[in-house]
């Protein structure tokens, strides 16, 4: 069965001194928990991710990428490559993050490119998928998320689309304190389980873990991640202070 995930994403913010105590200081406090009923994962900014994963036990805490590269090598000054983040020690890669399709232009090709090139490298993507407010008033938010999911992921083989985790982030939610209600993303997170099922089959729909983003915190992380289709979350503001993101990952029951 699928596993259940909170993840966080520092975005950019830490410097490296700071993201390695908070890691040591998370280690600590889940160690110290044994209420903790989730995978924990902390997705870093490039630069700390060696030392991040040098400093905690990676058994423990999950280490992501926020994106990487979609070529494999060569003259791309500034890239990185998702067999450099691999070589970190990293097991996931956030891709597709409505930060990276609106501010630097990452359309649904470009991420097709980066989840074939991630999963040659044995990172699981943690793909996100989201509309934007304007959608959701016009009520083409399905669409908009099944056109996300369709155009970079469903050429995947059935094994490859098994290592997808999926993170739905309606744009409008995303560090506006503006959280979808449980209703809303359940009803959401059911649809893309059908439209996964429909293309892919119950078993690997079911087997499907389905972040919900958006404004998630210590005080609603419960009621989101009791909802059936909800398998956790991909959490931003609320994953920069340890009691906070202990707050959200004590909302997985
Ligand atoms: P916030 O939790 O700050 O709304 O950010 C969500 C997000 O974008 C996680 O990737």
């Amino acid at each position: 069965m699928r596993k259940n995930i909170v993840a966080g994403n520092w975005k950019m913010n830490k410097n490296l001194q700071e993201g390695i105590a908070f890691a040591q200081e998370l280690q600590v406090a889940i160690a110290d928990n044994d209420k903790v009923k989730c995978e924990v994962i902390i997705s870093t900014p490039f630069i700390h991710l060696a030392s991040v994963s040098a400093a905690i036990d990676t058994k423990k805490i999950n280490v992501a990428a926020q994106n990487c590269a979609d070529k494999a090598s060569g003259a791309y000054t500034g890239e990185v490559s998702a067999a450099m983040v691999a070589s970190t020690g990293a097991k996931y890669v956030i891709l597709g993050h409505s930060e990276r399709r609106s501010y630097y232009g990452e359309t649904d090709a470009i991420l097709k490119e980066k989840t074939v090139l991630a999963l040659a490298n044995e990172l699981k993507p943690i793909f996100c998928i989201g509309e934007t407010k304007e959608e959701r008033e016009s009520n083409k938010h399905f669409d908009v998320v099944k056109t996300q999911i369709e155009n970079a992921l469903f050429e995947l083989s059935a094994a490859d689309f098994g290592k997808i985790v999926l993170a739905y982030e309606p744009v409008w939610a995303i560090g506006t304190g503006l959280t979808a209600t449980s209703a809303q993303a359940q009803e959401m997170h059911a649809f893309i389980r059908k439209t996964i099922a429909d293309k892919y089959g119950k078993e690997v729909a079911d087997n499907t873990s389905i972040l919900y983003g958006g404004s998630c915190n210590p005080g609603n992380a419960k009621e989101l991640f009791s909802c059936p289709d909800i398998d956790g979350g991909l959490i931003g503001g609320a994953s920069l202070k340890v009691a906070d993101f202990m707050g959200v990952i004590a909302g997985m029951e």
